[in-house]
């Protein structure tokens, strides 16, 4: 597994790139309208989610399951992480030509809330990308490193939960991707409180 080639930055490069095709086949497949715009905000919103959840829950999932596939995970995270952001960086980039191709719809789906919720998560992304590199993490020092993805994550999960639970009201399906942040939640507690039991074994924060 170890010399296996889909890992490290290779593993980011190659997602980033198809990420990226995602998203310019979505909008060109719609005549760059802002029907595909939209289309590719959602598109990048839930292929985020999809990243970020195994990341969230890599250290819990190798405690509680270890193996192969665990391990692979938890050495993959860094960079399963910052492909996260660059899927983010899309969802930013697509909500960027939604707010300039339709400002008046953008203005009326979107308030001032949204704008400084959602801005102070792409602060947290970017500092936590900017963060997952070895000079950053000497630099910023283990603590503080730890402290800053610790918290990050946490918000970012917070982030999907209200997110996709807002609207619930509109389509109940939005249930799945919020049972699926509250389910990886359960799995870093479980996993917390199994290291609490058998604080030898491992003592990581939740
Ligand atoms: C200022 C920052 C942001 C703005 C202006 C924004 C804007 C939008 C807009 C306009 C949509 C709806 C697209 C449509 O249905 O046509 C959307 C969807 C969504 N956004 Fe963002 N967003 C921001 C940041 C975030 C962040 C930080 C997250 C999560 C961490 C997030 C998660 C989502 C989700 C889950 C959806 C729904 C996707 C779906 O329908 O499955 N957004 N966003």
């Amino acid at each position: 597994m170890t010399s296996h080639w889909i890992n490290g930055w290779r593993l980011t490069g190659l997602l980033s790139v198809l990420l990226t095709l995602m998203v310019i086949a979505i909008v060109g497949l719609h005549d760059f309208s802002i029907d595909g715009i939209r289309m590719a905000i959602r598109a990048t919103a839930r292929t985020s989610l999809i990243l970020f959840l195994p990341v969230f829950a890599a250290s819990a999932l190798a405690r509680l399951w270890p193996g192969d596939a665990t391990r692979w995970l938890r050495r993959n995270r860094r960079y399963l992480g910052v492909s996260f952001a660059a899927s983010h960086g899309l969802h930013a980039i697509v909500i960027a030509a939604f707010a300039i191709g339709d400002p008046a719809l953008f203005r009326s789906m979107t308030s001032i809330g949204t704008l400084i919720s959602g801005g102070s998560a792409y602060l947290v992304i970017m500092a936590m990308a900017a963060t997952s590199f070895d000079r950053a993490v000497s630099w910023l020092g283990p603590r503080n490193w730890r402290a800053l993805h610790w918290l990050g994550g946490w918000y970012i999960a917070v982030s999907f939960i209200v997110t996709n639970a807002k609207r619930i009201p509109d389509m109940p399906l939005y249930w799945l991707p919020v049972v699926l942040v509250l389910a990886a939640i359960a799995l870093r507690l479980v996993s917390w409180w199994q290291g609490r039991r058998a604080p030898r074994m491992a003592s990581a924060p939740v």
